[in-house]
């Protein structure tokens, strides 16, 4: 198995308010990134880990990995895009055409475990496709401007869905060729996939990989690596 790793890293961060990108917010005296290129460059089957840098943190991101990881020489930066889906199209356009899988997790996720992003990448390698999402607890309404509801869906098939997700290359390159062509902008990768007609696998995900998104979630991400002893 030919494997690479991208991970999307480019976001400004608005709801964190901070002026200082969200993958650089320390956690537990790392940088968040640092958090999550763990799992990820413990993996020998990735050759090389591409990360999306927000414009103009080139230089601050590479001292990140200068640091933390001095010996690794697997990670290639490549410059963000305006949006997610974009900034993980820059990184496919690198991705050498003799691998045959590709990972793709947020920066944003530092509580990423090695083992959840290996069974994501084996499931990925016997289907095509698969992703990890965890049952949904709350229920879920679809609500109108006026703030009134308008239905409640059915929470047994309701999952949410978080970052591994995992594709044979050409499927996901394919997949956002197409989404390209289309104008089409989704908010991960599996949804372009699905528009290729091909089918999703969904492994369990957990319910620790929080993509921080608010102040708060760094207290959450503090205690639960202090729980690990990490
Ligand atoms: N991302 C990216 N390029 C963008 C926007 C987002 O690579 N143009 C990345 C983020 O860095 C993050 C992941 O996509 O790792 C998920 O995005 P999100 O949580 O929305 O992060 P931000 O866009 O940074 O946050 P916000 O929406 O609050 O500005
Ligand atoms: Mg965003």
């Amino acid at each position: 198995m030919r494997a690479v790793a991208i991970i999307p890293a480019a976001g400004r961060g608005e709801r964190m308010r901070s002026d200082r990108p969200k993958v650089l917010t320390p956690i537990r005296g790392r940088p968040l990134l640092a958090w999550t290129l763990e799992p990820i460059l413990g993996i020998d089957a990735f050759l090389e880990v591409f990360i999306a840098y927000p414009p103009g943190e080139e230089h601050v991101i590479g001292q990140v990995i200068g640091q933390d990881f001095p010996d690794e020489l697997r990670v290639r930066l490549v410059h963000g895009g305006q949006t997610r889906q974009e900034s993980v199209a820059n990184c496919l356009a690198r991705v050498p055409a003799d691998i045959d899988l590709v990972a793709i997790h947020d920066g944003a996720r530092p509580l990423l475990t090695k083992q959840l992003l290996l069974n994501v990448l084996e499931c990925a390698n016997e289907t095509g496709a698969a992703i990890a999402a965890v049952p949904c607890k709350d229920s879920i309404k679809i609500c109108n401007e006026e703030g009134t509801v308008t239905a409640t869906l059915d929470r047994e098939k309701l999952k949410l869905v978080q970052t591994p997700q995992c594709f044979r290359r050409e499927l996901i390159v394919a997949a956002h060729e197409k989404a390209e062509r289309d104008g089409y902008l989704g908010t991960d990768d599996s949804v372009l996939v699905e528009r290729m007609g091909a089918t999703v696998h969904v492994v369990m995900g957990s319910y620790e990989n929080i993509k921080v998104t608010t102040p708060g979630d760094i207290i959450l991400c503090e205690e639960v690596l202090r729980r690990r002893r990490l």
